[in-house]
């Protein structure tokens, strides 16, 4: 007995978490400062601590007004019908419905190198097959129609991130209609905004007005601090809404899931602060920072320290977990969360000093 082969699958590598780094180095989580998942700093939003609080009660039931309630919360934020928005546990979940949904055995989708790794994991795991566009440091991941357009080659579906991770940098609203225009009629462009909040350039939802071929991903992990629950969604062409009853995994996201993104959808102060603070720290590491760094759009800053296993280990050893991007195909490049600015202060003037002794 064995499973089907795997081995052309390759495991997710996620940024390294301070539990996992003060246990091997046998000190308080409490002392390391995580950088390195582009989670929210301020923690979750009040509210939604207060419905899950509320909702523990209720878990002995499965979350069928809940889901619904907060489907339709969602379609009303975005101004689309409920059927349009694909719930999912996190925005990978939804990549997964994507795949379920579009790919027959062997079909391929298209999506960024360096790029978010889940997106030819998933088109994998669903018997398709990825092909890449590369972004190249030397333009400075610079996402163009042309970049992406040069190297399609009728995949099913087209990803763009937007912002990217882990550049940070972003796709034009007047790019994806263009990308979404010369594409064949069979593939979907899907925009993932997973960190879209941070960004100054709007939704390609309103694209999705215009055009049947456009859908985006959206988040409750970063913005909204709920990376924990693990609660995301997609937003689809209306003509074919309908997929998802044929495609979702029963009760995508959980009742306290479910309630605690409802609360913190309408808590605009905590997810406008959150953005504030993100904007003047990704600014400020790239004031500060002795390395060269990438504009960045996203709660994180891309920077070019050389040795990006050596510089990440050694700023570990100081109490700093930042992403080594190596698994990215870039090994001369850390990826910075945006914490908050004491966080961030005492991150970069340690990366400045661990820099500073490995360039010596
Ligand atoms: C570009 C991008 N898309 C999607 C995701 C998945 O987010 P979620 O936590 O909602 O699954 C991430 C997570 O880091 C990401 O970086």
């Amino acid at each position: 007995m064995h499973t089907r082969d795997l081995s052309d699958h390759v495991e997710y590598v996620p940024g390294r978490g301070s539990e996992e780094v003060a246990r091997e180095l046998g000190i308080d989580p409490d002392e390391l400062i995580e950088l390195s998942s582009n989670e929210n700093p301020h923690g979750p939003a009040p509210s939604a601590v207060a419905a899950i609080r509320d909702a523990a009660d209720s878990v002995n039931g499965y979350p069928k007004s809940s889901h619904a309630d907060l489907t339709e919360r969602i379609a009303a934020f975005w101004d689309v019908t409920p059927q349009q928005v694909w719930l999912s546990p996190g925005a990978d979940g939804a990549i997964d419905y994507l795949s379920r949904a579009l790919l027959e055995p062997g079909d391929r989708i298209l999506a960024p190198e360096p790029g978010f790794a889940y997106y030819p994991m998933s088109a994998r795991y669903h018997h398709g097959d990825a092909a890449s566009y590369a972004l190249s440091k030397a333009d400075d991941f610079v996402q163009t129609p042309e970049t992406i357009l040069e190297a399609y080659d009728g995949e099913r579906i087209v990803y763009l991130t937007s912002p990217h991770n882990p550049s940070g940098t972003v796709v034009e609203l007047d790019a994806v209609a263009k990308i979404a225009d010369a594409v064949d009629e069979q593939t979907l462009v899907v925009v993932d905004e997973a960190y879209g909040e941070f960004a100054t350039v709007p939704s390609a939802v309103e694209l999705l007005d215009e055009h049947d071929n456009v859908a985006i991903l959206r988040t409750f992990s970063k913005a909204y601090g709920l990376a924990g629950l693990r609660v995301g969604y997609a937003v689809v062409p209306e003509p074919w809404a309908d997929a998802y009853g044929r495609v979702n995994t029963p009760f995508a996201a959980g009742e306290l899931s479910c309630r605690a993104a409802l609360a913190a959808l309408g808590d605009r102060e905590f997810v406008d602060s959150t953005v504030d603070s993100a904007r003047e720290m990704r600014t400020y590491i790239r004031e500060e920072l002795s390395a060269p760094t990438w504009e960045s759009e996203g709660n994180f800053v891309l920077a070019g320290v050389g040795d990006a296993a050596a510089v990440s280990e050694a700023a570990q050893r100081e109490g700093v977990i930042v992403r080594d991007c190596s698994s990215f195909g870039l090994a001369d490049c850390v990826r910075i969360s945006c914490g908050t600015r004491p966080e961030t202060e005492r991150a970069v003037e340690q990366l400045n000093d661990v820099i500073a002794t490995q360039g010596r």
